[in-house]
């Protein structure tokens, strides 16, 4: 009995807590400043070694990639004026390969993000990059 008790209370217990954390990790609001700004942070930390904090790609590593960087800001350019939400994602994501996009010289993030955080946080930090971007199109 008091056996089952305990394991009762545990889990309740373990059930709080995964929610409380769940709760803390709630993506921020698609396209909010809050996710911007997450975004912007993160691609701080990961991607302005190559592509540059404004995303026009000359991070200090991108003189030793052999094809250079590309500038991010004109992606939506590229893409006949739509800036394509998923397909850079995906290649962010580096798992799928996208045709013409993110050859070897571009890290697959994806799966350093779900090692680091799972692959629920792993997709909040890619579409908080992704929404940043997004927010440095040229116009
Ligand atoms: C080691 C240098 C390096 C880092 C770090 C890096 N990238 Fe890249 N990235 C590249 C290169 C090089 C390419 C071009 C790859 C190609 O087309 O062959 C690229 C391509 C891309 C593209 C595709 C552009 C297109 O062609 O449409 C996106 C989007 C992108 N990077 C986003 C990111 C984001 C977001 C991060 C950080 C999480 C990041 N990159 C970190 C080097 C890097």
């Amino acid at each position: 009995m008091k056996k089952n008790d305990n394991l009762k209370t545990g889990l309740l217990l373990a059930a709080t807590v995964s929610l409380s954390f769940l709760g803390f990790l709630q993506p921020s609001q698609a396209g909010s400043p809050e996710a911007i700004e997450a975004g912007k942070k993160e691609f701080r930390d990961n991607c302005a070694v190559c592509h540059g904090m404004d995303g026009k790609g000359t991070g200090p590593l991108a003189t030793l990639l052999e094809k250079g960087v590309p500038d991010l800001t004109l992606i939506a350019k590229w893409n006949s004026g739509t800036f394509p939400t998923t397909e850079v994602m995906e290649i962010i994501d580096g798992r799928v390969a996208v045709a013409g996009h993110g050859g070897q010289e571009m890290p697959v993030w994806g799966m350093a993000f779900r090692e680091e955080g799972g692959s629920k946080l792993a997709k909040d930090r890619i579409l908080n990059l992704t929404l940043y971007l997004e927010s440095i199109l040229a116009k």
